[in-house]
């Protein structure tokens, strides 16, 4: 890959299932464990608050007892290589890219570290439990604060900055993600469109694998430290 060259990688929850985070679809995913209209959609939030703040209370504390792993190295690691353009989307909420080391990040469905203030709208980085009288740092009314994650049927973040990448990427890889939820499971179009070379590293097959011009399938913690060794030494 010439040193001119624009990388786009995305992320989905594959890239953290063997540092010890569910994903979403697989067998005994975090779907088949809770329904995700009652704690990922406006409508759950709204009818049942407690319900949801529990849900992200939860996976927020699971942050303390897991790690990057290989994967996630590797990434990093790549960023510090010698191209022009390098971006990380990731549609996952948790901090294990930036615990790898990963600094040109885009957390598209937000950040599990974050709470958003749906009084004020600020955002506050978020270590703790949230309540349903949490009070605002800012505004310091309560019961505002909400997960600061992009739920089904809310727009994701830095949609903008996403789309100028791939439309000008030579190189875009999806790692660990189904391709079931859109807008990240259209972006491999748009990078095609812009001619840049597709690859899919993932467990298994994808729902849009045939849109790749490569497929790689096995655990991400083997497939993507290989695949990054042979960009970074032109193998
Ligand atoms: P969508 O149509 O993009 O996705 C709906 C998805 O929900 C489907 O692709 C399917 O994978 C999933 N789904 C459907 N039934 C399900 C079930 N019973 N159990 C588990 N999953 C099921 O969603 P939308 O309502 O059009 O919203 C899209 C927007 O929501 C996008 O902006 C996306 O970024 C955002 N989003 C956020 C989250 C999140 O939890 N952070 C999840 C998905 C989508
Ligand atoms: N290595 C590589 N890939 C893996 C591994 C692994 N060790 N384990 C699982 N995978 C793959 C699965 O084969 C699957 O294709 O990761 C993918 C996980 O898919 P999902 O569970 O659907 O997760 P994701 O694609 O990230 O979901 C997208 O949906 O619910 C929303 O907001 C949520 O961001 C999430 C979005």
């Amino acid at each position: 890959m010439a040193p001119s060259a624009a990388i786009v990688i995305l992320t989905g929850a594959g890239i953290s299932a063997e540092s010890g985070i569910d994903t979403f679809r697989d067998e005994g995913g975090i779907w088949s464990k809770v329904n995700y209209r009652d704690v990922a959609t406006p409508q759950g939030f709204a009818r049942n608050a407690e319900l949801v703040q529990d849900f992200y209370n939860q996976r927020r504390r699971g942050l303390a007892g897991v790690e990057p792993n290989a994967a996630h190295f590797a990434l990093a690691e790549l960023e510090r290589g010698p191209f022009d353009d390098f971006l990380l989307v990731t549609q996952n909420i948790d901090d294990l890219h930036e615990r790898a080391g990963s600094r040109a990040l885009a957390h598209m469905h937000g950040e599990l570290g974050s709470a958003l203030c749906t009084n004020c709208g600020q955002r506050h980085r978020w270590r703790g439990d949230l309540s349903r009288t949490t009070p605002c740092p800012s505004c310091a009314t309560a019961g505002y604060l909400r997960p600061d994650v992009v739920w089904f049927g809310e727009m994701p973040y830095w949609m903008e900055r996403i789309e100028a990448a791939l439309a000008r990427c030579d190189l875009f890889v999806s790692i660990g993600t189904s391709g079931n939820v859109y807008p990240a499971a259209g972006f491999v179009d748009i990078a095609r469109a812009a001619g840049a070379h597709t690859v899919e590293l993932n467990l298994e097959p994808s729902q849009g694998v045939t849109l790749f011009a490569e497929r790689r399938h096995g655990r991400a913690s083997e497939i993507v430290p290989d695949y990054v060794r042979g960009l970074l030494t032109g193998r």
